[in-house]
């Protein structure tokens, strides 16, 4: 039984589970992304490397797909944010999504540790810049004016992930640790649950519809949609009874 006080400090981890409502693909589910494309194809360096247009047309499509006003924050997302808005200790969001929806579902708190899909960063000054249009390889720097040296400002397998020492900094100081429509499959994010208990003692809840791959490291599980599950989690939160 989890017994929080209000200043104990919450970190809420977010897969693409908790867009799936929204009308964004997951990864691994059945008709998930890389059903449909290889990882090696199009998210990693050597991909880019080896085909710059293929890798920037797949994050193109989904760049694009963002624009669709049927993509919206749902309910898991906007509940997210006013469990930051009300509870009284610090709420942080570490999100593996790519998409905007946390942002516009009015979380503040919020690190895209893979990166987001809605701004390019150049590979040679590393600048970034918010960007909805395609990228192209000749596709301009604003700043130097540039072509070419544009891409997706996105995490790639192999990559460093962002935001880790302010990721590990929150995990050592929660109290509890919730993840959120997330397989487990993919590291460091599949350790975080590890890595707060071990580090702050936290208390560790899953809220997914299926079990992760790490579903035997929390102390609680609740099965269910997240568009459900999330906003009961959070009602729970602030009246004081999860
Ligand atoms: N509500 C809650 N959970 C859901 C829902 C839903 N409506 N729909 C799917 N899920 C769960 C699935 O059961 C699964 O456990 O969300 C999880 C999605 O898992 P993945 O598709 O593996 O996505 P994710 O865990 O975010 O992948 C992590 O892998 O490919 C990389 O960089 C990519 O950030 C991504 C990372």
């Amino acid at each position: 039984m989890l017994e929080l006080n209000p200043t104990d400090a919450i970190v809420v981890l977010t897969g693409a589970g908790i867009s799936k409502e929204s009308g964004l693909d997951t990864f691994r589910d059945a008709d998930g992304l890389w059903s449909k494309v290889n990882i090696e194809d199009v998210a990693t360096p050597e991909a880019y490397a080896r085909d710059p247009v293929r890798v920037l047309d797949f994050y193109n499509h989904r760049r694009r797909g963002m624009a669709n006003p049927n993509i919206q924050p749902n309910a898991a997302h906007v509940a997210l944010a006013r469990l930051e808005r009300e509870w009284p200790g610090q709420v942080l969001v570490v999100t593996q999504n790519i998409d905007d929806l946390h942002e516009r579902g009015g979380s503040v708190n919020l690190l895209h540790m893979h990166g987001e899909i809605l701004k390019v960063r150049c590979g040679r000054t590393d600048e970034v810049f918010d960007w909805r249009e395609d990228c192209t390889p000749m596709s301009r720097n604003p700043t130097t004016n540039e072509a070419g040296t544009l891409r997706p400002h996105v995490v790639w397998f192999g990559e460093m992930p962002l935001f880790m020492e302010e990721i590990q900094t929150a995990l050592s100081r929660c109290a509890l640790f919730v993840s959120v429509g997330t397989s487990g499959n993919v590291y460091p994010a599949a350790g975080f649950v590890d890595e707060a208990k071990r580090s702050a003692g936290a208390y560790a809840l899953e809220l997914n519809l299926e079990p992760s791959m790490g579903a035997g490291l929390f102390d609680e599980a609740r099965r269910g949609p997240a568009t459900e599950i999330v906003p009961a989690f959070v009602d729970e939160v602030l009246a004081g009874t999860v």
